[in-house]
């Protein structure tokens, strides 16, 4: 009803999208489907931490959420008046820094008498493949499966319809972004490790080491044995030469860094491309896309471009603007919400833990 009267009022579908499940404050302004603005605030006080701390995550978001907001509106030319409704990230993610965007969205949505739409993160990165940012690219034509590979979660999702999808497949421990980060601060590089061990395989021999992989059955991952098993051969080697510090081993194996990352990456992209395989072989779809932080590494994009030609699939990698968290998928799934009618009530509270509907 409250939606009816809107339209009535303004026939652009103007979504504002609130993202902060992790540690970037990010918003989005989404009009008819087309994005007009999409502004993201990173938190660096992590990095001297090497991982994401939830307090201080959470303590940031309140410093950067209005100024946020208000530049994606102004960004995009939206006065607050303008808006159809409110789409804010509900889960997965931390839960003090899920509750700084949910609040933020109620209290604006309840403000301004429209509606609020909450948007599950992971779809969120699946529906960043239908972002509208000018660029003129193909989107996936459904069913398709998209590989959804993050610092928190690695799954092969079935997507019907831009409101349907299914987990078909996902981690049972680590998830392959969380491999890398380990893997790379056993190594002694900088949080996030994802993007260095990229940088430094470029440099490395994929076939100098050979890590464990894992036996799971069905579509699941796992990547906790891999990181023990990288843990190992480090340990092993410094055993052997008689050392304390990955340093000081380096200085007497010449791209010791550089092939540990392009044996631990070759190994991390094999996993993930060897069950998506087979679940598009059993479910006959010849449609596979792949999004998540973990989707701007370039051997796995490698491995997307090649997986196309060996199979003759149509396949999708997502900008590199849309692979870390933003705000823009989320308007866009809020969109899609929101043309379907399903808004959320002020009672809804924000959860942490993975799901998909
Ligand atoms: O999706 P995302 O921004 O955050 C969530 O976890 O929600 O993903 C972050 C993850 C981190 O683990 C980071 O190391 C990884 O994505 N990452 C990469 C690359 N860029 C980011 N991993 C491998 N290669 C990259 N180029």
């Amino acid at each position: 009803m409250q939606a009816d009267r809107i339209l009535n009022m303004n026939s652009d579908i103007t979504i504002l999208g609130i993202e902060s499940s992790c540690d970037d404050t990010s918003a989005a302004v989404i009009r008819n489907g087309v994005l007009l603005s999409n502004v993201i605030a990173s938190q660096k006080v992590h990095e001297e931490y090497g991982g994401v701390v939830p307090e201080l995550a959470s303590r940031a978001h309140q410093q950067n959420i209005v100024p946020v907001i208000d530049t994606a509106l102004k960004r995009a030319g939206v006065s607050k008046d303008r808006l159809s409704a409110i789409a804010f990230t509900r889960g997965p993610g931390l839960l003090g820094s899920l509750l700084v965007g949910t609040s933020f969205a109620k209290g604006l949505a309840l403000s301004l008498h429209i509606p609020l739409v909450d948007v599950n993160h992971l779809q969120g990165h699946v529906l960043a493949h239908f972002v509208e940012d000018g660029t003129g690219r193909d989107k996936p034509t459904f069913p398709f499966l998209c590989l959804l590979v993050s610092g928190g979660n690695s799954q092969i999702v079935l997507v019907r319809a831009y409101n349907d999808m299914q987990i078909i497949g996902q981690t049972i421990d680590d998830a392959a972004g969380e491999a890398f980060d380990k893997c790379a601060k056993v190594m002694g590089l900088p949080y996030p490790g994802g993007p260095w061990i990229d940088r430094l395989a470029k440099e490395g021999n994929p076939e100098a080491f050979h890590f464990a992989k894992p036996q799971i059955k069905g579509y699941d991952y796992s990547f906790s044995g891999l990181k023990t098993s990288f843990l190992y051969t480090l340990r092993d080697m410094l055993n052997e030469q008689g050392l304390q510090t990955v340093d000081e081993l380096a200085e007497r194996v010449p791209h010791l860094r550089e092939d540990l990352c392009a044996s631990l990456q070759r190994t991390v992209v094999d996993i993930l491309m060897k069950k998506l395989r087979q679940a598009a072989k059993d479910l006959k779809i010849d449609t596979v896309a792949v999004a998540g932080g973990v989707s701007a590494n370039s051997a796995l994009r490698e491995a997307f471009i090649d997986y196309g030609k060996r199979y003759h699939a149509a396949v999708f990698i997502p900008p590199f603007s849309f692979t870390t968290d933003n705000a823009a998928m989320i308007a866009q799934a809020g969109y899609f919400k929101y043309l379907d009618g399903q808004y959320c009530p002020l009672s809804e509270v924000p959860f942490a833990k993975t799901k998909i509907s």
